[in-house]
């Protein structure tokens, strides 16, 4: 049974909350605060009440109301940049690195870490590529190579996406089965 310490289940705690909440900026952005559906809206009513606006126009409107939601991609984000360092960092102690000892794991539990090292490259990208959407200008980057860099980390999207539920089932059945305990160990340590 794998034993975790404190710093390393703050780690991961706080990693799953900055997760979910990345995620959740994007479904908003895709959903709630999609401008493309809120410039219909205000168009719409406005000109119920005989208020004439262009499209465009609506759609700078609608892209002010989503802006304070999406600061929060951008602050999340330094945040997950802050916790892939610490992760880093973490590989050198013994909580780090127990997942990644190939030699004594069984195929199944191979696969698992494998799923990891993925998990872990594709933060690392999403971090690195967040980045440098973010600071495209001051990094001499022109919009066009942002824009390119965005279509890449948007459709990495999906990986962690899809790694949320599948890691959480994963380990609920783990628990279930033959992992007696595995979530209650990285709640106390184990
Ligand atoms: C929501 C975002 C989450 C992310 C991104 C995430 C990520 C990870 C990663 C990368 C590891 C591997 C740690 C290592 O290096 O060995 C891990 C381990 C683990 N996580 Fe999560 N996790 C999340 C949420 C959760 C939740 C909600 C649960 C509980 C239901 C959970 C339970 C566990 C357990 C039990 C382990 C240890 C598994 C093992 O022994 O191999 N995680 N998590
Ligand atoms: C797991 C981590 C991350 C996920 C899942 C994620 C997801 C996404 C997605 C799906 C989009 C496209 C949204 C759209 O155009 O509909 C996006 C855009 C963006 N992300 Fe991330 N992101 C992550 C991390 C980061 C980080 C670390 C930063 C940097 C601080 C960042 C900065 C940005 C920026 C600047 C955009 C472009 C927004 C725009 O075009 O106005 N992201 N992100």
């Amino acid at each position: 049974m794998k034993k975790w310490s404190a710093s390393f289940r703050f780690w991961h705690w706080a990693n799953a909350v900055v997760i979910v909440g990345l995620i959740g900026t994007v479904l908003l952005r895709k959903g709630f605060l999609s401008y493309k559906a809120n410039a219909q809206i205000i168009l719409d009513k406005l000109t119920a009440i005989d208020v004439s606006i262009t499209l465009d126009q609506a759609k700078t409107i609608a892209k002010a109301i989503r802006a304070p939601m999406w600061e929060w991609h951008i602050i999340l984000g330094y945040v997950l940049a802050f916790l892939v360092v610490y992760r880093i960092l973490l590989f050198f102690t013994q909580s780090g690195k127990q997942s990644f000892r190939f030699k004594e794991l069984n195929m199944h539990h191979k696969l698992v870490s494998m799923g990891y090292i993925g998990i872990y490259a594709v933060l690392f990208f999403m971090t690195i590529s967040g980045l440098v959407i973010h600071f495209y200008q001051e990094l001499g980057l022109l919009k066009d190579s942002a824009d390119e860099i965005k279509d890449v980390h948007e459709a990495v999207y999906q990986v962690v996406l899809y790694f949320v539920p599948l890691h959480i089932i994963g380990v609920v059945i783990a628990d279930i089965k033959e992992e007696k305990g595995i979530v209650s160990n990285i709640i106390n340590g184990g």
